[in-house]
């Protein structure tokens, strides 16, 4: 059921019925309930809509109500319904954080026009804190997606875009470029409280899977000697990271799509269905269209998947992330291991853009840790089979010094084409031979 607009409290059957009608006939979604125990279990600090609450009640009245609810959302309008006694008291509520007080007996009219007042400022309340907490989530990416190529920022605006929605997400990348990582980043930015609960769909023999995912009761097969929770039961509330999803075995895929669209489970050997709120995040090294394509995926399943897909890109194609990402992994590894972070010199910050690097991030990180220790770069050993063509080399080099200089004068190409000595024009061109047209200003 959608959340009312309205919460009405009123202990009088007829007044609340009457209060409700009049605001459903002016298409505000309105519903009553005669206690504050009842409506408190219907409010929390995000709720969209405002209260109307009689002061006079049974139990707890409308102006301790009042202060619970100015403690859990200060900005939540409460309006008051007051007697004629009441007045001094509809004065103190003001003075408390009321949003206004209306006085019985009271027209429709006057009920329908305070409550259209008290909803646009809610509106607008709700719609500022979801932004602000969209950069703020935004500017906690920064600091855990490394990157400053346009690639790295588009994906984190994606990751804060998404995080929020309930879709179902599906991530692919190569091998170690932060697929994990971001899966992570979503869950933490939903604002889901339950967990993220990781299944690798690779490394479970088929027999277990269905047990391990939906979970069983006793005697559900031999060996089934205690009940089990599965993976989608335990990410109830939160988020279940499906890593591999391509090896998940295909009859798998059949009963796995049919709980994406019903979000109902039943334990294996038993009948109970139980609905679980869950969000899943999937992720593949493989191009998942191919798989599809060559029947080694499910169609359906990758279409219900597929609706939000996030693409990581590989190292290689953004190669001036290379020196803030060796950086960040060499202090981060110098710090692990106790000591001074060393000098990372150009000449290794040459080599390491030159590479092709295909273990990505991870490879990387290996390396600086390497580097921390004193070991020699394993690179060395093997960058003649895997270094670029000098060409392409020469190219990604030149490409983050403009990139950096660029941001450095803040996109102001006239004093980066000064400082870098090139002819304007040359820049320019550069400029958009590499894409950096997102950096100039
Ligand atoms: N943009 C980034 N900034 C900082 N650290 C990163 C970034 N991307 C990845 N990492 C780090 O690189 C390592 C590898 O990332 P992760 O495990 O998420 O990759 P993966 O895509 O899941 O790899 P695999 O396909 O091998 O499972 C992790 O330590 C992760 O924290
Ligand atoms: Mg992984």
């Amino acid at each position: 059921m959608q959340e009312p607009q309205v919460l009405i409290i009123e202990d009088d059957a007829d007044v609340r019925l009457g209060c409700v009608q009049a605001l459903m006939l002016e298409g505000i979604r309105a519903q009553g309930v005669c206690s504050t125990e009842k409506a408190r279990r219907l409010i929390d600090a995000d709720f969209g809509g405002v209260v109307v609450s009689d002061i006079r009640l049974p139990g707890q009245d409308g102006m301790s109500f009042l202060r619970d609810i100015t403690a859990l959302d200060a900005a939540l309008p409460v309006i008051l319904v007051t007697g004629h006694a009441d007045i001094a008291t509809a004065v103190q509520a003001m003075r408390d954080g009321a949003y206004d007080f209306i006085q019985k007996p009271f027209s429709s009219q006057l009920l329908v026009e305070v409550v259209r007042r008290a909803l646009e400022k809610r509106t607008l309340t709700l719609e500022v804190r979801g932004l602000k907490r969209q950069l703020a989530a935004f500017g906690g990416l920064e600091s855990r997606i490394i990157g400053r190529s346009a690639l790295i920022d588009d994906l984190r605006r994606t990751i804060a875009d998404v995080a929020t929605t309930s879709a179902d997400i599906l991530i692919q990348g190569e091998t170690g470029t932060g697929k994990e990582l971001v899966a992570r980043c979503l869950h933490d930015l939903s604002g889901r409280r339950g967990p993220f609960v990781a299944l690798n769909c690779g490394g479970l023999p088929e027999a277990l899977f269905e047990s391990e995912i939906f979970g069983h009761e006793v005697g559900a097969f031999s060996g089934a000697v205690k009940r089990r929770i599965g993976k989608i039961e335990h990410a109830g509330g939160g988020t279940l990271f499906l890593d591999e999803i391509e090896s998940m075995p295909m009859a798998m895929q059949v009963k796995f799509l049919r709980v994406l669209q019903e979000r109902i489970i039943e334990r294996l050997g038993s009948n109970q269905q139980i609905p679980v709120d869950f969000r899943v995040v999937a992720a593949t090294k493989l191009d998942l269209a191919a798989e599809t394509a060559a029947g080694r995926f499910r169609n359906d399943l990758y279409f219900r998947l597929n609706v939000v897909r996030v693409d990581l890109p590989p190292l290689r194609v953004r190669r001036e992330d290379v020196p803030i990402l060796f950086e960040h992994f060499v202090v981060q590894a110098a710090l692990r291991h106790g000591r001074e972070p060393p000098e990372i010199k150009d000449t290794i910050v040459r080599e390491l853009m030159a590479y092709a690097w295909p273990g990505n991030i991870r490879e990387l990180r290996n390396i600086a840790e390497r580097h921390v220790l004193g070991i020699r770069l394993a690179i060395e050993a093997t960058s003649l089979e895997r270094t670029l063509p000098l060409a392409e080399a020469v190219d990604a080099f030149e490409k983050s010094l403009i990139a950096e200089e660029l941001r450095r004068q803040h996109g102001n190409v006239l004093r980066t084409a000064k400082i870098l000595a090139v002819a304007k024009s040359t820049l320019f061109d550069k400029i958009r031979k590499y894409g950096l047209d997102g950096d100039m200003r």
